[in-house]
């Protein structure tokens, strides 16, 4: 019997078929960061010069925002890890709803299609498995920069009010620090006139290194990774040349896969700080962690259980408390796993129960008894963060697993199963000639209706 996710995805024809009790060994290569090269994307049309990517990862996410850009009018020559954006072309200032409907991303193109051309018309990103997924903050900080907005059939149709066809530089509160309402202010405050201060603003690596980017084109923007950015509008931005920090949530995936099997393996490229609260982390649950420049080296002597809370940066990511979650079952010891940023992000949570895990479930806490041995089931994934969670639990596990869904995966980790494989996992991508709806399948209860997801 395949035990499914709540979701009512339709299962995809492809998994991953795993072999479990596997071990990791060797050195690991860290893709560039999705959520760093989403938001730069959307960053390069501000100006209508070159902008070159290095180090882009190849994910369906981004060949989604790369389309959505292309339906704008932007040329983009797309070179393995390379991309060249020139959009001194575009012809329309509107996000068509086939191409947004399975991107959130794609909401950040609303700051700079507004900022530089005064209009811009973005559908609603929707909600998603993980939560509602509002973007009230978005929309708010656009208003106190002077844009004039209204939604309508799920179209948020902005433009910049008067006639001076530019943004006012404001003093902007957030509620919450919103990584993506963070990243859309700081776009459209970049050609604002005058100053802009985001108070509460997110801190994450992504943002700094937008910040990096746009001040490389000619932004002034000071204190990103601080509480309280400062951005002074300019008239004009360049092109650029810009590398894509490393995966921050990737790497974490892996150091966390090597604990879980008492593997030693080592990581690169990544930036440390990045990765503080994962790694002292896991060296409280037993591993020891080794910082050399850009690479990290995990030794896990034992598993003990640990508490984790998800916070914004620089707490432990939300990202990672799936993969965490997925370590936890096998710990000794009790462990406490609270999400305090999405309300629905605990899918993963009753299939590692199927799997045998000792797992508790309250809101969004879950509460883990360590067991010996989890075992190999067939298992759909709900979202991308799930999935890496399922695979991990895979390799844990006593015999073969097989882990659908694979269309979350292949959002936001690069090459993922090869990468395990050249550390020693045996596991491998099986296409079956047939896609097939769930309902095929024994659902051992009823799922709740989620809505339609837009990725995240
Ligand atoms: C970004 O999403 C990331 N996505 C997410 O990564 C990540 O989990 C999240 O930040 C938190 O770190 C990208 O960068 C593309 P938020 P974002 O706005 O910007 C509330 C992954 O797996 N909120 O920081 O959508 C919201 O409900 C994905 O790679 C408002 O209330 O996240 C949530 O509870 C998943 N109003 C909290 O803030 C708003 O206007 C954090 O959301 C916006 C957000």
């Amino acid at each position: 019997m395949i035990c499914v996710s709540k979701n009512k995805s339709l299962l995809k024809s492809q998994n991953l078929k795993i072999f479990g009790q596997g071990k990791l060994n060797g050195i690991v290569e860290i893709s560039g960061a999705k959520n760093s090269a989403l938001v730069l994307l959307a960053a390069s049309l501000l100006t209508n010069e070159k902008i070159i990517l290095h180090n882009v990862p190849r994910l369906t996410d981004i060949e989604k925002m790369g389309n959505i850009l292309k339906n704008l009018g932007v040329n983009l020559i797309d070179k393995n890890n390379k991309l060249e954006i020139d959009s001194k072309n575009i012809s329309i200032k509107e996000l068509p709803y086939e191409l947004v409907n399975g991107l959130r991303a794609s909401f950040f193109c609303i700051g700079p299609l507004l900022s530089k051309y005064g209009e811009a018309k973005v559908p609603l990103p929707g909600g998603c498995n993980i939560g509602s997924r509002p973007i009230d903050e978005h929309i708010n900080g656009l208003k106190a920069l002077g844009a004039e907005i209204i939604i309508e059939e799920r179209i948020v149709k902005a433009k910049i009010k008067g006639k001076k066809n530019k943004l006012n530089g404001t003093h902007i509160k957030l509620k919450c620090p919103s990584v993506g309402a963070t990243e859309t202010l700081i776009m459209a405050a970049s050609l604002a006139d005058g100053r802009t201060t985001i108070e509460n603003a997110a801190r994450e690596p992504e943002i700094q290194d937008l910040c990096q980017m746009l001040n490389k084109m000619g932004a002034k923007i000071y204190d990103s990774g601080k509480e309280k950015i400062i951005i002074d509008g300019v008239n004009k931005l360049g092109g650029c040349t810009h590398k894509v920090i490393p995966d921050r949530i990737e790497a974490g995936t892996f150091l966390i896969a090597a604990a879980a099997t008492s593997s030693s393996i080592t990581i690169s490229p990544v930036i440390p700080n990045h990765l503080e609260a994962v790694t002292n982390k896991l060296h409280e649950s037993g591993s020891r962690i080794s910082i050399k420049g850009n690479s990290i080296t995990i030794n896990p002597r034992e598993l003990k259980a640990v508490n984790i809370n998800t916070a914004p940066f620089p707490g432990f990511p939300t990202d990672l408390q799936a993969p965490f979650t997925a370590l936890m079952t096998i710990a000794s010891g009790e462990s406490k796993i609270t999400e305090t940023i999405f309300e629905n992000r605990m899918n993963h949570v009753h299939l590692l129960k199927k799997m045998g895990a000792n797992i508790k479930l309250n809101k969004n806490i879950a509460y883990i008894k360590g067991v010996k041995t989890i075992k190999g089931m067939d298992l759909v994934a709900s979202d991308l963060r799930s999935s890496a969670a399922l695979i991990i639990a895979g390799i844990i596990a006593k015999g073969n697993s097989k882990i659908y869904g694979l269309e979350h995966l292949d959002r936001g980790y690069e090459n993922f199963e090869s990468k395990l494989k050249i550390l020693g996992i045996k596991i491998a991508r099986e296409f079956n000639n047939k896609s097939c709806k769930e309902s095929k399948y024994k659902i051992d209860q009823e799922p709740e209706e989620i809505p339609k997801c837009t990725a995240a």
